[in-house]
């Protein structure tokens, strides 16, 4: 556990050295929650252009849930991970909900179990709400957390059981919003995976890890999967890209894109072998062979700036694009949306 004069030492640190994020300069619990929704699995620098985006089109809780989850997973568009998107509207139209019917009279809730008990929020979310939009004194772990509990106590992979045991017992209850965010802080700035700089930590006096930083926590495995595709890329007769709404799971649920097939190279006549595209998400290597139709009989497409498209429909569209409309500008820009 952290003493008394190592959470005095952590919160002056942060008072002075922490960035300047614009989710800390409100108290507004939405725009805090989105922020917390959106940094999970979004690093920060990233995560600040989807939180500007997000709470301009959905200034408080009620303007979500009146909006059709289309328009939810417009604004999140390119962040990544879209079921966060799916499920914060849902979250949105439970708070609007009646107290009678299990909602929050469009308040959203304070407390670590109510918070909880919403779509797509986790233990670390309610808990970063919880304490940074309402003070309550609750301990939130994340992966920077726990980084800094292993090097503290030299343990080389705790469980998530003793970072919390850990985290609950250091809490310091007079800024547990603050106290939380400064530890994440430290974490993603001074203790870090691999560039780690003790000599400016606040914590070192009371570290026992100082000696061997990159022993704590040991590194998991990241097991990557290749994953191959074909995208069979059609234009209908407006120059606009034919798109279809994925479904409801899976990956990209809910988005609009081409049409994706798992297996091997189409043998039809007429299509344009346009190369190949390379795509990253965490855990997936993905190679998508494009292809455009060169008969498509389709009067309308879609305009692409009218739907949600992942980040790898985007690359694959421009380079088919780039093929079909070689030379005519116009036309080029167009089918690009
Ligand atoms: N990661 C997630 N939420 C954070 C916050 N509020 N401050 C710093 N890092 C974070």
């Amino acid at each position: 556990m952290l003493s008394n004069n190592d959470q005095q030492a952590l919160l002056a640190w942060y008072d002075e050295h922490q960035r300047d994020l614009p989710w800390r300069q409100t108290n507004d619990p939405w725009a805090i929650l989105l922020s917390e929704i959106l940094l999970q699995q979004t690093q920060v620098s990233r995560g600040l252009i989807y939180w500007q985006r997000m709470v301009e089109t959905f200034p408080t809780v009620g303007s979500m849930a009146a909006a059709p989850v289309d328009a939810v997973l417009k604004a999140w568009e390119g962040a990544g991970y879209y079921s966060r998107a799916r499920r914060l509207h849902a979250l949105s139209q439970r708070v609007m909900m009646p107290k009678a019917e299990g909602g929050f009279d469009g308040q959203l809730p304070s407390t670590y179990d109510e918070l909880l008990s919403l779509p797509g929020i986790g233990p670390y979310t309610a808990a970063a709400v919880a304490s940074i939009a309402f003070r309550h004194p609750v301990a939130c772990v994340d992966g920077n957390i726990r980084r800094v509990m292993a090097r503290q106590t030299a343990q080389a992979d705790p469980t998530p059981k003793q970072v919390q045991e850990w985290a609950d017992g250091s809490l310091e209850t007079e800024r547990p919003g603050d106290w939380n965010q400064s530890l994440m802080e430290l974490g993603a700035t001074v203790c870090t995976p691999k560039r780690w700089a003790c000599g400016t930590c606040p914590l070192r006096a009371s570290c026992a890890g100082t000696g061997d930083p990159g022993a704590y926590p040991t590194p998991k495995k990241q097991r990557v999967t290749a994953l191959h595709l074909v995208a069979v890329v059609e234009f209908a007769l407006d120059g606009h890209p034919v798109l279809h709404q994925r479904p409801m799971s899976g990956m990209f649920a809910g988005l609009w894109g081409p049409m994706y097939r798992e297996d091997a190279m189409p043998k039809d006549e007429g299509l344009v072998d346009c190369g190949t595209v390379n795509h990253q998400l965490s855990h997936k290597k993905i190679k998508v062979q494009v292809y455009v139709s060169g008969s498509s009989q389709a009067p309308k497409g879609i305009r692409r700036s009218d739907v949600a498209l992942s980040t790898l429909d985007e690359k694959v569209l421009n380079l088919a694009a780039e093929h079909v409309f070689e030379g005519d500008d116009s036309a080029a820009t167009k089918a690009k949306g």
